[in-house]
């Protein structure tokens, strides 16, 4: 039987970081994943050049049953503590918008930067590597693998969440942590795209492709960014934000192109020029084939001069304030992360040990902390595998 002071489950951003950092500090590290090679949802993260942390990154971006748990590993480990990282490294990155910093190369760069951090400390990494079972021992743990029998003193769970089953995402550590007593709460796919209900799909078919500039809004929740109309629904990066907070049966409230006035313009419009027909006005501010739906959606007379102000407030609340209720979600086939998880009440803020069960500890993504879009979720991971790097 091998024994180490540590074992990491999950080769992913929390888990590598985890074991860099106990390797640093002299433990003797093993990481296993089932996965054939390390790091496969940084691969694909931000379009491959993983958008690997935000400039804001701070407490008010992590969705969580308890808010303020993010706070002491996110201030432990900051964006720059690992900006500092990929610039040791000679990453060369860029922000691309608010605060979201990519690689200008590919995300391969970023895994290239943790293994060889992982190899600089002695850490063994086993992959195509399966957990078998996990039993508590006196003074740790020992575990079954594919491979072999190995023991710890201290067991880490870094193995994600649900989203991309595809990937090989499962709810292990879910189960694991559900078999040692802790409590979880609800995990749901989230920044997902949304879907609708089939007769609204069927007629906002047309416009899939189309992007507009938009304020998504749920509840008092809301985000200004692109959307884009889709041949399954609506996606983008404001929906996939507030997908986060949607609930189902909910109302959603898109303010299309939130900078502009529709209802002024179109009064504008109409006195300047109103022998025009309303797809024309429209198409002045809109894409053309959502001028065109609407349009359809709305008719009326042939010139634009005939138009009451009462129909032309209709038409602009269709574009500042469409309001729908989304059928459901994509579901974790496309979620990028999943919400919910270990309850953070069950782990301690400043080493994400579980209190109940010395030694076992929970990173990353599997954990109640779930970022917004633009590089939240790696900094989670980076700040919560750290963390525990520094107890385990
Ligand atoms: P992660 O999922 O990265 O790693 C878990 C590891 O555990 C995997 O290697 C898996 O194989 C392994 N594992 C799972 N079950 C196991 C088992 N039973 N036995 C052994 N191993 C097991 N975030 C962001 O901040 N910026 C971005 O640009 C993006 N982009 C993005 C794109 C797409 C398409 C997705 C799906 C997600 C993103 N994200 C993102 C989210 C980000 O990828 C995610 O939050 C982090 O990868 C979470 O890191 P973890 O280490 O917690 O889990």
């Amino acid at each position: 039987m091998d024994l180490f002071d540590v074992v990491v489950i999950g080769a992913g951003a929390a888990g590598m970081m985890c074991a860099i950092e106990a390797g640093k500090r002299g433990r003797s590290v093993l990481v296993v994943d089932h996965a054939a090679k390390p790091g496969e949802k940084i691969r694909i993260s931000g379009g491959g050049r993983c958008n690997f942390t935000n400039l804001n990154a701070a407490p008010q971006n992590f969705i969580s049953r308890n808010p303020s748990f993010c706070i002491s590993a996110l201030r432990r480990y900051t964006q720059r503590d690992f900006i500092a990282l990929v610039e040791r490294y000679g990453i060369a990155y860029h922000e691309k918008t608010l605060g979201q910093l990519f690689c200008d190369g590919s995300s391969l760069q970023i895994i290239n930067l943790l293994v060889s951090e992982m190899n600089g400390y002695g850490v063994e990494l086993r992959l195509s590597t399966s957990v078998e079972k996990v039993e508590k021992t006196s003074d740790g743990f020992q575990i079954q693998l594919s491979q072999g029998l190995v023991q710890c003193r201290s067991l880490v769970v870094a193995t994600g969440g649900k989203s991309i089953p595809k990937m090989g995402a499962t709810g292990f550590g879910y189960d694991l942590a559900a078999r040692f007593g802790l409590k979880l709460t609800e995990t749901r796919p989230a920044l997902v795209p949304l879907t609708l209900e089939p007769t609204m799909l069927e007629r906002l078919k047309p416009l899939a492709g189309v992007a507009v500039d938009a304020v998504a809004a749920c509840g008092k929740t809301r985000f200004s960014e692109a959307m884009l109309f889709t041949h399954r629904g609506l996606s983008g990066p404001s929906i996939l934000q507030i997908s986060s907070y949607w609930r189902e049966g909910s109302e959603i409230v898109i303010s299309m192109l939130p900078e502009v006035d529709v209802f002024e313009k179109l009064r504008a419009s109409r006195s300047q020029n109103g022998r025009q027909a309303l797809q024309t006005a429209l198409a002045a501010f809109l894409p053309k084939r959502l001028a065109q739906l609407i349009g359809e959606a709305e008719p009326g007379p042939h010139n634009l001069a005939d138009y009451s102000d009462k129909h032309l407030r209709r038409i602009s609340e269709a574009v500042n304030q469409w309001r729908f209720k989304p059928a459901g979600s994509e579901g974790y086939r496309t979620a990028e992360v999943t919400l919910g998880g270990v309850d953070t009440r069950e782990l301690d803020s400043r080493t994400m040990e579980a209190k109940a069960v010395p030694g076992l500890y929970f990173v990353g993504e599997v954990v109640d902390v779930t970022g917004w879009l633009g590089g939240y979720n790696f900094q989670w991971a980076w700040s919560s595998g750290w963390s525990a790097g520094q107890a385990v």
